[in-house]
């Protein structure tokens, strides 16, 4: 039996941070077996909020090296950009004729940026954020697209788009499914709800020990929890929840611990800067080899592209076949 398609894709924002890796990357390394994989880097949906495209380029390739570094498989799975595969824009423009300005306009996610980023005039492409990324999934008809909460109504109008292009012209796309990924999104470093690299939170995973020691100590803690000795209060402290996802074996001490008053925040946070070490190193000593081997990241780029090509070139013309272009 074929096995199903997942298109996955993250906008390349250079380093990752250990949010990407719990909400995202760890995801995909355990779906990459069981299902045929595509993983999109989305340079083009960076200019939606950032006309500078002087970065895109080495903040890919900085991505990429994570992607490698974390346990994505390339023999497996192959890795693209969306700007090298011309398909993605002649598919947009189609799907661009398909989608209302009213239902774009009622999108949750461009709402929220344009509140959270004060943009004044939205631009078309901005808007058309949605249908970029329905041709990105559509493109390599995916059957499921891992993501979390706040891209699920991106997948809703991907659907919208297939069945209407379906409807108009004949089936040539499934509709796609989310994958919703269980994960408990992690805080940032100053309390923001969010790991995000626009507000400086994080903690990426090329930092090593001594940079992770440094940021932990700064982190907020129960502001209860004064004196070393205090009883804290592990369900507001965003240290604790760092523990939950990598001292899994010690979290019910710490918890004790925590409450009890006989860990300080001082020692608790040495063990999360040792722990979260230990789970990075060697995601570290890979990185540092891809490092010293940018040929080899760079012929893996051009062999996900020459793979994704192949694909795309297909539904393009299943596409125009189905729409009597010639
Ligand atoms: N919108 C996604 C994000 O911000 C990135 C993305 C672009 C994507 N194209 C995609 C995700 C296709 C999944 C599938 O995270």
């Amino acid at each position: 039996m074929n096995k199903k398609r997942i298109l996955s894709g993250m906008r390349p924002t250079g380093k990752l941070h250990i949010g990407h890796y719990v909400g995202a990357l760890e995801n995909w390394i355990s779906l990459q077996h069981e299902y045929d994989n595509f993983h999109l880097i989305a340079d083009y949906h960076v200019l939606t909020t950032n006309l500078n495209s002087d970065s895109i380029y080495q903040d890919s390739i900085e991505m990429l090296i994570d992607w490698l570094a974390a346990g994505l498989d390339p023999k497996i799975s192959p890795m693209f950009r969306q700007s090298q595969i011309k398909e993605h824009a002649e598919l947009h423009l189609i799907f661009s004729m398909l989608a209302t300005v009213n239902r774009l306009e009622r999108n949750p996610t461009v709402k929220d940026q344009i509140r959270d980023l004060h943009i004044e005039n939205v631009s078309y492409g901005h808007l058309g954020y949605p249908v970029l990324q329905a041709a990105d999934i559509l493109l390599y008809k995916g059957d499921l697209v891992p993501v979390g909460e706040d891209q699920v109504p991106h997948i809703e109008i991907t659907r919208e788009i297939a069945r209407k292009f379906n409807n108009q012209y004949g089936e040539v796309f499934p509709e796609p499914e989310p994958k919703l990924t269980a994960f408990a999104r992690l805080p940032g470093l100053d309390g923001d709800a969010k790991m995000s690299k626009s507000l400086g939170n994080t903690i990426l995973l090329s930092d090593d020990a001594e940079t992770i020691k440094t940021k932990l100590r700064k982190a907020v803690t129960d502001p209860l929890k004064v004196r070393k000795n205090d009883p804290g209060r592990p369900e507001v402290c965003l240290v604790f929840s760092y523990h939950k996802k990598f001292s899994p074996s010690e979290i019910l001490e710490i918890e004790t611990g925590c409450r009890s008053g006989a860990l300080g925040c001082v020692d608790c946070k040495l063990k999360c800067t040792s722990n979260i070490s230990s789970f990075i190193a060697p995601i570290l000593e890979k990185r540092k080899y891809y490092e010293e081997h940018l040929d080899e990241v760079k012929d893996i780029l051009t062999d996900g592209e020459n793979r994704a090509q192949k694909v795309a070139k297909i539904t393009i013309q299943e596409v125009r076949d189905k729409m009597r272009l010639g």
